[in-house]
C-alpha cells in the first residue's frame, strides 16, 4: 500500500472514532442514576438561593465521573442563572493562580492576565460578583489528588469554602473527585472544619453493563 492509500483507507474498526476523545461526551449514558442524582441533591438548595454541599466523588478510573459531573453541571446551567459551575482540570491547572483564573474566565468571559495581577485581586473580583449577584459557585475539582503534590489543596479549599467570612452571603461549594482509591488525602484542620463531604462512590462496571 502506498502512503496515500494508508491516508485515504476508509475501511475501520470505528463506528464513531471521535468517542475516544477525552471531552466526548455520550448521547447514551447510563448506570449512574444515582450517583448524578446524589450530585443534583448537593447542588439543588443552591438553585432556590440556599447552600451547596460538598462532596468527594470516589471511582477508578474510567468508571464515568468526568462524564457525570460535567453531565450535571449543564443540567444545572440550563435550568439556573443563579449557580456558576465551573469544571477544573486539576492536572492542567495546578496552581491557586490557575485554578481561580478558570473560575474567573467562566464568569467574566476572559482570563486574567498571568502578570502584574495579584491573586488577591481576582479573588475579590469573583466574590464580589457573587455577592452582588446572590450567585453560588460550585466548582468540580477533577484529579484532586494532583492538587495534594503542590500543597496547594489547602489553600484552594480555604479560599473557596471560607469566603463567607470575608464576604457575607456567598455560597460556596467543592465537588473533589479523585480516581486513585488509595490516596489518603489530609487537609489543615481550618480546612476540615469547613470541608465536610458527602462521599458518592462509582463502582466498576460489570461485564454486562460494559457491554
Ligand atoms: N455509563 C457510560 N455510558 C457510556 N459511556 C461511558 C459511561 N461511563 C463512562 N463512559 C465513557 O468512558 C470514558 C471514561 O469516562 P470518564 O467519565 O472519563 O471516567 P472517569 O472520569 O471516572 O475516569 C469516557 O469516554 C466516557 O464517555
Ligand atoms: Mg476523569
Amino acid at each position: 500500500m502506498g502512503i496515500e492509500d494508508i491516508l485515504m483507507y476508509d475501511e475501520s474498526l470505528f463506528q464513531n472514532i471521535n468517542a475516544f476523545d477525552p471531552d466526548y461526551m455520550p448521547q447514551n449514558y447510563n448506570f449512574r442514576d444515582t450517583q448524578m442524582e446524589a450530585m443534583a441533591i448537593s447542588i439543588r438548595p443552591a438553585m432556590i438561593g440556599g447552600q451547596p454541599s460538598n462532596a468527594i466523588v470516589l471511582g477508578s478510573p474510567a468508571t464515568g465521573k468526568t462524564t457525570a459531573i460535567r453531565k450535571v453541571f449543564e443540567l444545572v446551567e440550563k435550568n439556573t442563572e443563579k449557580v456558576v459551575c465551573v469544571y477544573i482540570n486539576c492536572q492542567l491547572h495546578t496552581t491557586r493562580f490557575g485554578i481561580f483564573s478558570q473560575i474567573y474566565k467562566k464568569m467574566f468571559g476572559h482570563v486574567p492576565p498571568e502578570t502584574g495581577v495579584p491573586f488577591s485581586r481576582i479573588y475579590d473580583q469573583i466574590m464580589q460578583n457573587l455577592q452582588k449577584n446572590n450567585k453560588s459557585l460550585v466548582i468540580a475539582l477533577d484529579d484532586v489528588n494532583y492538587l495534594f503534590q503542590s500543597k496547594t489543596a489547602n489553600k484552594v479549599f480555604y479560599d473557596m469554602l471560607r469566603a463567607y467570612e470575608e464576604y457575607p452571603g456567598v455560597k460556596t461549594a467543592i465537588f473533589a473527585i479523585l480516581s486513585d482509591l488509595e490516596f489518603k488525602y489530609a487537609f489543615d484542620k481550618n480546612v476540615n472544619s469547613v470541608f465536610i463531604p458527602q462521599e458518592i462512590h462509582f463502582p466498576l462496571y460489570s461485564y454486562s453493563e460494559i457491554e
